[in-house]
């Protein structure tokens, strides 16, 4: 796919930083032995990778609007048009040496997104999509699944941790939705757990409490890939809310009616 320039611009952004996120990776086993050290790396990693973006996108665009994870967001010259940003999307997993991260870059217009780029720089797979584009991974035009029974369809979800305020909902969820499915994943990046929807690898994902930036570039891939994606609420903002559901067509009113309950 030949894709616009704003699209070159968002690739060649996340290739970029998935180059600084890849070599810091490779150092994150040799410091596992001082927690500490680990931490604090990680962190500057991506901080780093951030910086890169910003300088990268905003570079190429700077009237644009910008919202990113670790820096916050500010305001453009350009009102209607913003760089939606996770540097580091499953910070815990790349902080445990597990090759499951990725970076999410998103570009809203007039409150839509309209460009989505989810690259997975350790496996070097790049999910993408435009508005009336088509979604792609790599050279590949991806689609979402076309499994319609519950019982043989996978879903992925987040599980809260460390005393967050959602776990008796997502527990709720997972009582009413594991008897009915062929499993459920937790694979730690939400933004991953969108493109694999996209890409068919499994047929839906839901989590509560997402950001943003966690969220931005997966809603286009997802609907660029021929598949549902809602706020948890129905009709209400996903991006605002941060509770998303989405799946192939062909299962969402069935998932939904059991996540949604
Ligand atoms: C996290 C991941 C994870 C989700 C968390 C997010 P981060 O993002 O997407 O899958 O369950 O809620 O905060 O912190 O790694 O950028
Ligand atoms: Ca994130
Ligand atoms: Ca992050």
């Amino acid at each position: 796919m030949v894709g616009s320039a704003n699209l070159n611009i968002m690739i060649k952004a996340a290739r970029k930083a998935g180059r600084s996120l890849v070599k810091d990776f490779r150092e994150v086993e040799n410091l596992q032995v001082s927690m500490k050290g680990a931490g604090d790396f990680v962190s500057r990693a991506d901080i780093a990778a951030e910086k890169i973006l910003k300088d990268e996108l905003l570079g190429a665009r700077p009237t644009y609007g910008w919202l990113a994870e670790e820096g916050g967001g500010q305001d453009g010259e350009d009102p209607t048009r913003r760089w939606i940003v996770d540097p580091l999307d499953g910070t815990t997993n790349f902080l445990h040496g597990l090759p499951h991260w990725c970076i999410s870059i998103a570009l809203e217009h007039k409150g839509k997104i309209v460009a989505g780029v989810i690259f997975d720089a350790a496996k070097d797979e790049m999910f993408f999509a435009e508005k009336g584009e088509g979604a792609w991974m790599n050279e590949s035009r991806i689609r979402v699944s076309a499994r319609h029974r519950m019982i043989e369809s996978i879903f992925a979800t987040g599980l809260p941790y460390g005393g967050r305020s959602d776990l008796p909902a997502t527990l709720q969820d997972l009582a009413r939705l594991m008897p009915v499915c062929a499993g459920v994943r937790r694979w730690g990046s939400a933004a991953l757990d969108m493109a694999y929807v996209a890409a068919g690898r499994y047929e839906g994902f839901w989590e509560r409490r997402l950001n943003a930036w966690d969220l931005a570039a997966g809603i286009i891939i997802v609907r660029e890939a021929g598949g549902m994606v809602d706020a948890l609420e129905p009709s209400g903002s996903i991006l605002d809310s941060g509770e998303v559901i989405c799946a192939n067509e062909p299962i969402f009113d069935s998932f939904s009616k059991v996540i949604r309950g």
